[in-house]
């Protein structure tokens, strides 16, 4: 790595304090995590900086274990081609949404009127509760009475909307509010671990919250902010929805996807994988699930290192395993020269000595493969930024390891 690169890598605090600045200009990330309640999602300023630093415009910066798309996001706004995969259907769909509502082809406020237009005809009197499906009736035990009948309704909208297929952009923004809403209006306030182990709310902790009025609200603000970034970048991203070479979005299990078209067509990658035993994020979206009327058995099965799994013998032989799988993925995809940060728990004080070793290996194994580590980064996660004051899924320290494809 040159030494004017790792200048500027030392030059950065990547504790971020109150401002970003790059280059001596204030820089704003796009903040995903405000629009879903996605556990474990980056805070934007990590993938902002990287993709910053180490890639130009028109390169090409994949996450394969992509989240709601942060990395995708940032890419974008910083005109990089975003290759976001994720195995988690409802992460994949929510990063799709937010690729297509960047589109300089989508007139988001457009979109954002023709939805409030009809969540406005919502009528209190009527019961929109029969017009669940008996797969979303799994919703029911989540919400009180009448919060329930404004989610029926908005669900409602939701499946029209998608039948008539009209304003571009009306679909995704209603996704994006409605799989977000569903976890903020319900009264299992315990976080998203609870919705995971499928903790239903207890009968005196039903509480009223305004589904209709929240969801008004958060179509508003999150089309303002799209827009914002829209029309700063004009035409000049129209370019990244040309590509036509792979999907910008794909939903896949990583460790056993056909990657070959990008074999050595990738600038950068920035990934934060799952940890081992840490997280459940096909069960902590169930909500959605239940809305998509989907089953998730089989996104389950493919889930790298989930919490679910974590009493199993073979729970940790099976992630390095499944980790090693996805180290060769990301090697063959990497030009030669290319960079992958890989974002990883600093586990140092960590009590299950398992967990440590784990992760230790899966950096070990992608050295081995050809990768050189230039640079290591250690940052302290402030208690605002942590996972939902989980204790057991709360990190203190993470390190951002950076490597090169020799
Ligand atoms: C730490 S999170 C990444 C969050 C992301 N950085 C963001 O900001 O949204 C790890 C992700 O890995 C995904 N994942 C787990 N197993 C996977 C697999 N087999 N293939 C692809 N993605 C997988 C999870 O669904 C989860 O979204």
């Amino acid at each position: 790595m040159k030494t004017e690169l790792k200048n500027r890598l030392n030059h950065i605090n990547w504790d971020f304090g109150t401002r970003l600045v790059v280059n001596n200009d204030e820089v704003f990330p796009f903040n995903n995590r405000k629009y879903h309640s996605y556990p474990a999602t980056f805070i934007p300023e990590i993938p902002f900086t990287l993709i910053e630093i180490l890639s130009s415009e028109g390169a090409v910066v994949m996450d394969p274990f992509g989240g709601v798309g942060t990395t995708l996001v940032q890419a974008l706004i910083q005109k990089r081609i975003p290759i976001s995969i994720d195995n988690n259907s409802v992460a994949s769909q929510i990063t799709r949404d937010f690729f297509v509502l960047f589109n300089p082809l989508v007139d988001i406020k457009r979109s954002r009127d023709r939805i409030s237009q009809v969540v406005r005809t919502y009528d209190e009197n009527m019961d929109y509760g029969s017009s669940l499906s008996s797969f979303s009736r799994n919703l029911e035990p989540w919400y009180e009475k009448k919060t329930l009948n404004q989610v029926a309704f908005l669900l409602k909208q939701y499946e029209e909307a998608k039948k008539s297929q009209g304003t571009p952009g009306v679909i995704e923004l209603f996704h994006l509010c409605l799989s977000n809403l569903l976890t903020t209006v319900c009264s299992q306030n315990g976080g998203w671990a609870y919705i995971a182990d499928n903790v239903r709310p207890k009968a005196d902790k039903m509480k009223e919250k305004n589904a209709i009025e929240r969801f008004l609200q958060n179509i508003n603000i999150c089309e303002k902010s799209i827009r914002n970034y829209k029309e700063k970048l004009g035409d000049s991203i129209s370019f990244i929805y040309q590509w036509k070479k792979i999907d910008n979005v794909i939903c896949t299990d990583y460790a056993m996807a056909d990657m070959s078209k990008m074999i050595e067509s990738v600038d950068l990658i920035i990934t934060s994988p799952p940890y081992p035993k840490m997280i459940d994020y096909v069960k902590s979206q169930r909500l959605s699930f239940y809305m998509e009327e989907r089953e998730f058995t089989s996104e389950l099965a493919t889930e790298i290192g989930a919490r679910a799994r974590r009493n199993q013998s073979n729970t940790i032989c099976s992630y390095i395993d499944s980790m090693k799988k996805c180290n060769t993925q990301m090697v063959s995809s990497l030009k030669k020269g290319g960079y992958l940060c890989y974002v990883l728990p600093d586990f140092s004080k960590e009590k299950d000595r398992d967990r440590k070793e784990a992760v230790d290996e899966v950096l070990y194994n992608c050295i081995s493969r050809g990768m050189k580590e230039e640079y290591r980064i250690k940052r302290c996660i402030p208690g605002t930024q942590r996972s939902n004051n989980i204790k057991w899924a709360s990190l203190r320290q993470e390190q951002i390891i950076i490597l090169e494809k020799l």
